[in-house]
């Protein structure tokens, strides 16, 4: 029988980290990618030392209470943590790791994907296309907008949002940004930094939004925010989509407040999403992919196990966030 630690792997992980995860644990694998419930999840856990999970898991504060003695960490596949409560996971002395940097290129360019898909009606051609209902060209069909040499305004200049800062600049987009506290310029570059939420909005013509979501964050776009940026702006989120209030964003589209929006991540995702931006054309939709590369899923699957690793050789995991 073998003593390594047990990790139970709730979802399915690429070939190359599950069998690096087997080299170094024994594994509790989910080899049909069965989404668990939560008296799933606890049911298993009860045979495990850690726990690698995604964000499709839940971990409020009643979950991790009932966690076993036994599991001693929570080692998320992803960057984003706000499915597990923090506080309660210190308090239960469980440590919590994610796995930035690994995701910033990939999650990046499907910013990038977003802004362009918005601004040039990228969902409604190829709507028209597929549909068979592409009749004609002339000057005046599907005109869009150009990011070119716009100004882009990033909501949380971190890690994401410092790699979207530079593809953009290779559009020629001015780059403004608000953080808590202005980054040194070595960071920075030449964004120009606003001290409020209200002074970014107000002054830009795309908005990328990179902040995590948190109490702090939630609904920060809301129906007031959203009506200080220009009518023209674009709106892309590849955060949470707990950062947006939906009713007052579809409004906005509906209303021509702004114009348009990339939206990968959504409250209520997958299958209760606001339904008002299934019905808008200006609206631009993906399922949370920002991170679904081959390299990038390889490399948040070594992350974890990194920081595995790490917390049963009694080390300080690297990505430690509770
Ligand atoms: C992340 O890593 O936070 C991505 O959104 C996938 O969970």
């Amino acid at each position: 029988m073998s003593n390594k630690p047990v990790v139970l792997v709730t979802r399915k992980l690429p070939a190359a980290v599950e069998q690096k995860l087997a080299e170094n644990f024994a594994t509790i694998l989910n080899p049909d990618d069965k989404l668990y419930s939560t008296d799933e999840l606890l049911e298993l856990a009860a045979g495990a030392d850690a726990i690698l999970p995604c964000h499709t898991e839940k971990f409020p504060a009643a979950t991790i209470a009932q966690l076993p003695a036994r599991v001693k960490a929570i080692a998320n596949f992803s960057v984003g943590v706000d499915h597990v409560d923090l506080e309660a996971a210190k308090q239960k002395q469980v440590i919590v790791t994610n796995t930035p940097d690994v995701l910033s290129d990939a999650t990046a360019e499907i910013a990038i994907l977003l802004m362009l898909g918005a601004a040039r009606r990228a969902s409604e051609g190829e709507r028209l296309v597929r549909n068979q209902q592409w009749q004609d060209w002339s000057p005046a069909f599907m005109v869009g907008r150009q990011i070119t040499g716009k100004r882009l305004g990033i909501l949380g200049l971190g890690r994401v949002g410092q790699v979207v800062a530079n593809r953009a600049r290779g559009f020629d987009m001015k780059v403004h940004y608000h953080n808590r506290k202005p980054l040194d310029p070595q960071h920075a570059g030449d964004a120009i930094y606003h001290d409020s939420v209200e002074a970014l909005l107000a002054n830009i013509d795309v908005l990328s939004i990179h902040c995590p979501a948190s109490d702090a964050t939630r609904g920060l776009l809301n129906r007031e925010t959203i009506a200080l940026m220009h009518r023209d702006a674009i709106l892309v989120n590849t955060s949470r989509g707990g950062v947006i209030d939906d009713d007052a964003l579809v409004a906005a589209l509906q209303a021509g407040g702004i114009a348009a929006a990339g939206l990968d991540v959504f409250n209520g995702e997958p299958d209760a999403i606001h339904p008002g931006y299934r019905q808008l054309d200006n609206v631009f939709l993906l399922p949370h992919i920002g991170s679904a590369t081959r390299e990038t899923r390889d490399a948040m699957g070594f992350r974890a196990i990194d920081n595995l690793v790490a917390i049963f050789n009694g080390e300080e995991p690297g990505d430690r966030v509770a």
